[in-house]
């Protein structure tokens, strides 16, 4: 059995929306259970932070970064970095914007970058990028073309509705991937 986190803000539903959907990804695969966290919460999460096999990290780009309340929960976890009780743990991550840009590509360097300063093992998209050819379409897998992790975008006019539901099958590859690498992989030893 292998236990998928994933810890994410929200301030407008978007990001929980495709956090939901990894999530989805995730429960998707046998002998696999997927909690979502939100990080107002945290405080009541630590523990089942300490034995889950993978974290997934999600937050909206605001400001071109990761969302104020997303970094607090980065900053706060700097008590678990002291120990390294994160370290081998499977990583990966998401980010949702308003611009189908909007400097998106800076939250998932912080994102990678809490990952790698808590000793994880990343796990990239692992998709080709979509929508980038004349037979291309809004419609593909990864529309947006990342490969650090997931990007999703929807207009800052509408709610989660308007996520674009390849963006939301995008998230659930996501979540599928990790708990795929999650129960594959063997424990190493320290
Ligand atoms: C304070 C603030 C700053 C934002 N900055 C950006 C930005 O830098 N780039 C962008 O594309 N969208 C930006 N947006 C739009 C949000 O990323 C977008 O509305 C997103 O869907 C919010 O996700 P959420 O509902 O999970 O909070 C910003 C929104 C807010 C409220």
């Amino acid at each position: 059995m292998s236990k998928v986190v994933i810890v994410y803000h929200s301030g407008y539903g978007h990001t929980a929306a495709v956090a939901k959907a990894v999530a989805r990804g995730a429960t998707g695969v046998a002998d696999t259970t997927a909690q979502l966290i939100a990080v107002a919460d945290i405080d009541k999460h630590w523990d089942g932070l300490a034995d889950a096999d993978a974290i997934i990290f999600g937050a909206p780009t605001y400001m071109g970064s990761v969302s104020a309340p997303f970094k607090a929960f980065m900053d706060a976890s700097s008590k678990i970095w002291f120990s390294q009780g994160w370290k081998d743990k499977i990583a990966a991550g998401f980010t949702h914007s308003g611009s189908q840009g909007g400097d998106k590509y800076n939250s998932m360097t912080q994102l990678f970058t809490l990952a790698m300063q808590h000793g994880m093992l990343w796990v990239g998209l692992g998709l080709m990028p979509g929508n980038n050819s004349s037979k291309g379409s809004n419609a593909d897998l990864n529309r947006l073309g990342s490969s650090t992790g997931l990007l999703t975008q929807s207009n800052v006019d509408q709610g989660a509705e308007a996520i674009p539901a390849s963006d939301l099958r995008t998230a659930e590859h996501l979540g599928r991937r990790v708990a795929e690498f999650a129960l594959a992989r063997e424990p190493v030893a320290a």
